[in-house]
């Protein structure tokens, strides 16, 4: 064993009559932050849910620290295992505060140390003066931060992030996003970061994958994927500075 953390191994996904994706094999070490990019409908978030045991696979197979899902590893478990955001942040009725320890009750931790855990997620995330704020009256942004941090709380083996910061403005996504990779690298978590922001994805990730069709087409650090496309199509989804070139002189 290479001692990775989460392994997939051939999974491809079946929706309606077509393979959303490919069969595809997937590697992380604990952590790493693995980003996903590619054009609108590549199969990111198919992907994503694939690997967060969220969609019935069409084959292959799913292994978290050698233990395969629904074998040795029963959906429940695994579930208990990972956390996922999502580019809405799914927050219910209530405080900052009692949204982040919501998982936390859930699992059953009591109230002493569920405050005792949720206080330093929410200094880490610069949101612990917001921690008796009613969540109806949080900024974008703020709502992000808590729905990361209902998650981190959870201390997650696997971290699933689906474009969390498209919906917000450049400013506040570009401060969250280096914010959060100093959140990340003082953790032993994989993170599975899906942007379709390659700048984004190079402040959190030395490893992306890019996706194309429901295949990985290249995989390699952003800076290299950029400098070194190795198609074509590739060069045109990170936007290589050949193919603007080959744009402004064709006219566009
Ligand atoms: N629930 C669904 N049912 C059928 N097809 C879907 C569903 N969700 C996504 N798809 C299709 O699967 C492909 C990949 O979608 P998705 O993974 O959401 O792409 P991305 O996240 O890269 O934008 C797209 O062609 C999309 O139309
Ligand atoms: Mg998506």
């Amino acid at each position: 064993m290479t001692g990775a953390l989460l392994r997939a191994t051939g999974i491809s996904v079946h929706r309606g009559s077509r393979l959303t994706l490919q069969p595809t094999d997937f590697l992380a070490h604990a952590g790493e932050t693995i980003g996903i990019y590619g054009p609108n409908g590549a199969g990111k978030s198919t992907l994503l849910q694939a690997l967060a045991g969220l969609l019935p696979l069409a084959s292959g197979s799913i292994a978290l620290k050698g233990q395969i899902l629904g074998r040795e590893l029963p959906p429940l478990a695994y579930h208990r295992r990972i956390a996922a955001v999502f580019q809405q942040p799914l927050l219910l009725r209530g405080t900052v505060g009692h949204n982040v320890g919501l998982g936390l009750a859930l699992r059953g931790v009591g109230r002493i140390e569920r405050q005792a855990r949720v206080k330093p997620v929410l200094e880490q995330l610069k949101i612990d003066h917001l921690a008796d704020r009613n969540i109806a009256t949080l900024s974008g942004g703020e709502a992000q931060r808590t729905s990361l941090a209902r998650a981190l709380v959870l201390e997650p083996e696997v971290l699933f992030l689906d474009e969390p910061f498209a919906a917000l403005d450049q400013p506040t996504r570009r401060r969250l996003v280096q914010e959060l990779a100093v959140v990340l690298r003082a953790r032993r978590m994989v993170t599975v970061f899906v942007s379709h922001d390659l700048a984004e994805a190079s402040i959190l990730c030395v490893r992306c994958l890019i996706i194309d069709a429901g295949t990985i087409i290249q995989e390699g650090s952003p800076q290299g994927i950029v400098q070194h496309p190795g198609t074509r199509r590739v060069a045109e989804i990170v936007g290589s500075d050949h193919l603007w070139d080959a744009r402004t002189n064709s006219g566009q």
